[in-house]
């Protein structure tokens, strides 16, 4: 019989709450979002900036809110670090230097929670005092090959530390290799690699450095020569195939909500999971449309289910711990 009216009617399966749940085709689990914390050197717990209910954490209020988020579901934290500026310089020293904030934060943690997954992001932008993810070179650009020397540095650091996936966001090309050999030659083969594989240069991460303060540090400079175009589809298949190919073990598109095209794409090629990253400023967009009363709270929803529906294996979400603790209720 072919689909006509009315033997085929749609709406029958739509006609009452307990149908469509049975029908949908996408279920959030709290174990689907991974919960970023930003983390700081000192005692007290302040606003991240301009991200509403974001904080910076302590390392012990950092302990805490991972077990919060632990109790209602979530098995992974991304840690993020604001530093001192008087810390920074040109190379970003601070980000591999032993016992910084980050490889104690993942000490700690690690050893107040180990049931918890830990990622640490491998960059040196939070560390330079222009901003940058990594060490410029003669010609006024960031050099690629002096800055995987530092960040394998800085892998090795975050994985003696404890922590359980390393999270390269610095797009510079063939650190994946170069930080999986580091880790196999120092007693590491099960630390994982979640490559920022399509990291665009996109306009919403402004949020984010204002939480870990590289903003001021940046000014209007942009990433441009290392991070993607987002006019690009094909490159952005391109670098995923390369990370794979280098040793990664689960590849991510970021951000997540403008390019739900890239995360289907890289789902249907690639036979690794695919996490996409929903940034600070599509958290700040939408949060602040539900909290003024012009979106409805279930917009929260919808945009990360979204992202599962795209073929997300996992959304890291400032909204991870709120959506998790309203799917337990
Ligand atoms: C650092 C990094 C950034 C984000 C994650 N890691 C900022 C950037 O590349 O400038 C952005 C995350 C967000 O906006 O939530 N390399």
């Amino acid at each position: 019989m072919p689909l006509s009216f009315p033997y085929t009617r749609l709406r029958r399966n739509r006609k009452a709450a307990w149908s469509r749940d049975i029908i949908s085709e996408t279920k959030l689990m709290p174990s689907d979002m991974i919960l970023p914390i930003f983390i700081h050197d000192e005692e007290c717990k302040v606003n991240a900036g301009a991200m509403p209910g974001v904080y910076r954490h302590s390392i012990s209020s950092a302990i805490e809110y991972a077990a919060m988020a632990y109790e209602h579901g979530i098995r992974a934290i991304a840690i993020f670090p604001s530093i001192d500026d008087a810390l920074k310089n040109a190379t970003g020293s601070e980000g591999w230097r032993p016992q910084n904030l980050v490889s104690k934060a993942i000490y700690e943690i690690k050893s107040n929670l180990p049931q918890m997954g830990i990622i640490a992001d491998i960059a040196l932008d939070p560390y330079t005092s222009h901003g940058h993810d990594g060490i410029i070179g003669d010609n006024g650009d960031v050099d690629n090959d002096i800055t995987i020397e530092a960040l394998c540095r800085q892998a090795l650091l975050f994985a003696d530390a404890g922590c359980d996936i390393l999270a390269p966001s610095d797009m510079m090309d063939g650190r994946i290799s170069a930080i999986r050999s580091i880790l196999e030659n120092n007693g590491h083969p099960n630390v994982q690699i979640l490559s920022y594989a399509a990291k665009y240069a996109s306009n919403l991460y402004g949020p984010f450095r204002g939480a870990i303060g590289s903003n001021h540090n940046l000014r209007n400079n942009s990433k441009k020569t290392y991070q993607m175009d987002f006019a690009n589809l094909k490159e952005a298949l391109l670098e995923a195939k390369l990370d794979e190919s280098e040793g990664a073990d689960i590849l991510m598109v970021k951000p997540a909500g403008w390019y739900l095209d890239v995360l289907r794409e890289l789902s249907n090629r690639s036979d690794l999971p695919v996490f996409a990253y929903q940034v600070s400023g599509e958290y700040t967009m939408i949060r602040t449309a539900v909290d003024t009363g012009m979106l409805h709270e279930d917009s929260i929803l919808e945009s990360i289910i979204a992202c599962k529906r795209s073929g997300a294996r996992a959304i890291i979400t400032y909204f991870a711990l709120d959506c998790a603790i309203k799917l337990c209720n």
